[in-house]
């Protein structure tokens, strides 16, 4: 096909150059024009009045005022790191990804970050975490928009603006600035007991890392992977850190608060600095892409469930380094746009209704935070693959695009014809069969246990890990005002397991509910302890 965009990842040019380095014989003003002096407005006099046509003083004053770009809705504050995937080509029989056939290397980008807490609160607080990651791959960018956490709060993305809402700070008083106690917090997981699961992990301490590096990832969601056959295999997919998994304990993470709140993107970036590069193996668990898209009677399609590591082993199929520090936190970690859709051929999305939102939710909060629609012209963002598309114009447009004929199909640029059935190394959909039914507002009855998999954590733990867990849930519900959401939220840990239930309790100076369900009979999964789990890797 004829060229028919000047790529938005051309060199810079001469003049490009020196501003982004920030040297030069010369201090100038925008337009490369020489200044003699930027100390000092323009005045009748060196007593006298600021005068109007002091155009510097007016492009300079504009610019700072300009500086701040809204902050992400969630996952505010982050801190980012390049580095290299390694793949080991063991998931080539099940996904003809090209990035993951085997020896291929493909440049990376990660940003970590915590929920709900906004660009400028503290690193240790009690939070889930994200684990984001950009693999710029020769046939496009894939984006695993990952937490620390394996499970999620709801099981529909039309539940997020509420799970974000009573996480965030009160309306009132915007207290507290980071996730930890409140009432409304307590009041929304103890009404919508589907938020158990995810609750009880951050509870545990996982929601303390003691780094960015010894933290687990995961895609939480159900993926669909496919091979060059065409074959399809449901898998979720996992980031263990070489290092292993380690937490705070709450008295370090509270006094790291207030002696150094800048602790764990201080921690990432000293580390790669001295050369103690960071690293994970990227894994998968495989599940059969069978009609009912369950395994072992656990629903793959929720994402608040989990499938034990017992059950179906973690695979390693790559590894992750991350060797180098970003040179601008402005333009890279801040303004880089991670996006579940961000997908390349041989990787695909299934039905899970909370993934479903995320992928109109991620570039749709992208246009107001960077600016209108062209933020994959940014240079964090841009593909390392050819981009020959037909999107034009619109707000911070960078590429100068050439021909005439941006649209399909052209006779006039040279066109790009496409083949029906022929394999252009493209994206394409999976023809899953879908279901029919009637159309209707309402969950599956797969989805309405939300109590045994958090007594399956609970079982799991080790005695000090439990400890913690009561110490966290006295702590924070000690903290809020309301004491009908106290006894709420017993209620719900009387239907996880009666110890944990009385021991909250005693803590809280409150009587201890019997269970309401019957408890579940369900096996511990050692893996999901830091202590008697998987650990170290190799
Ligand atoms: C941002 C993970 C669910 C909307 C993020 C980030 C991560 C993440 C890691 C930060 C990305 C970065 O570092 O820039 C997850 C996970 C989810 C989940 C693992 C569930 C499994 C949702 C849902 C929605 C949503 C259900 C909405 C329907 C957003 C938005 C941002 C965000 C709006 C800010 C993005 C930006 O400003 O660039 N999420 N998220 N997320 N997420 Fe999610």
């Amino acid at each position: 096909s004829g060229p028919a965009t000047v790529s938005p990842t051309g060199s810079p040019t001469g003049a490009d150059q020196a501003r982004m380095a920030q040297s030069g014989a010369h201090l100038t003003n925008a337009q490369g024009t020489r200044l003699p002096d930027t100390d000092h407005s323009l005045k009748a006099g060196p007593r006298g009045p600021v005068l109007l046509q002091d155009h510097h003083l007016r492009e300079k004053i504009m610019h700072f005022d300009h500086e701040r770009i809204p902050e992400r809705v969630v996952h505010a504050r982050g801190a980012g790191a390049h580095g290299v995937f390694q793949s080991y080509g063991t998931a080539a029989s099940v996904t003809k990804a090209g990035f993951l056939a085997p020896d291929v290397e493909t440049p990376v980008f990660v940003r970590f970050s915590t929920v709900v807490g906004s660009r400028g609160s503290a690193d240790t607080v009690r939070d889930t975490r994200g684990f984001a990651t950009k693999f710029y791959t020769s046939e496009g960018v894939f984006d695993l928009v990952g937490n620390n956490i394996p499970v999620f709060f709801i099981q529909d993305a039309i539940k997020f603006p509420d799970v974000v809402h009573a996480a965030k700070p009160h309306p009132d008083r915007e207290i507290p600035q980071a996730q930890s106690a409140h009432d409304t917090f307590w009041d929304f997981v103890s009404l919508h007991t589907e938020a158990t699961h995810h609750t009880i992990f951050f509870m545990g301490d996982r929601g303390i890392p003691r780094s960015y590096r010894m933290m687990e990832g995961f895609g939480v969601h159900t993926f669909r992977l496919v091979n060059a056959e065409g074959r399809t295999t449901l898998v979720k997919f996992h980031w263990k850190p070489k290092l292993g998994v380690h937490s705070l304990v709450w008295d370090e993470a509270q006094l790291l608060n207030g002696n150094d709140p800048d602790f764990h993107r201080r921690d990432l970036a000293d580390a790669i600095e001295a050369g103690a590069y960071p690293q994970w193996e990227l894994g998968i668990q495989t599940f059969p892409d069978t009609p009912d898209q369950t395994f072992e009677g656990i629903d793959l399609l929720d994402p608040t469930n989990i499938v034990p590591e017992e059950l179906a082993p973690v695979q390693p199929i790559g590894l992750m380094t991350l060797n180098r520090n970003p040179s601008n936190f402005f333009a890279e970690t801040e303004q880089v746009a991670f996006h579940v859709g961000h997908l390349v051929p041989g990787i695909d999305v299934t039905d899970d209704p909370l993934l479903a939102g995320r992928l109109f939710s991620y570039l749709d909060t992208q246009i107001t935070r960077l600016g209108g629609p062209n933020f994959p012209q940014l240079p964090i963002n841009r593909p390392h693959a050819p981009v020959n598309d037909m999107l034009r114009d619109g707000m911070h447009q960078t590429a100068v695009h050439r021909g005439v004929a941006p649209y399909q199909p052209n006779s006039l640029d040279g066109g790009c014809p496409f083949t029906a059935g022929a394999d252009m190394g493209a994206f394409v959909e999976t023809p899953v069969t879908v279901p029919e039914g009637r159309k209707v507002r309402e969950a599956p009855e797969s989805f309405s246990d939300h109590f045994s998999q958090p007594r399956r954590f609970w079982l799991s733990m080790s005695p000090v890990e439990r400890e913690h867990i009561i110490g966290a849930y006295v702590f924070e519900l000690g903290k809020c005002y309301e004491e009908a959401i106290r006894v709420r939220t017993l209620q719900v840990l009387a239907n996880i397991d009666p110890e944990l239930c009385s021991r909250v309790a005693d803590g809280l100076g409150l009587p201890a509910p019997e269970p309401t369900v019957p408890l579940a009979d369900v096996e511990p999964s050692p893996a999901l302890s830091q202590i008697g789990g998987t650990w170290p890797v190799d």
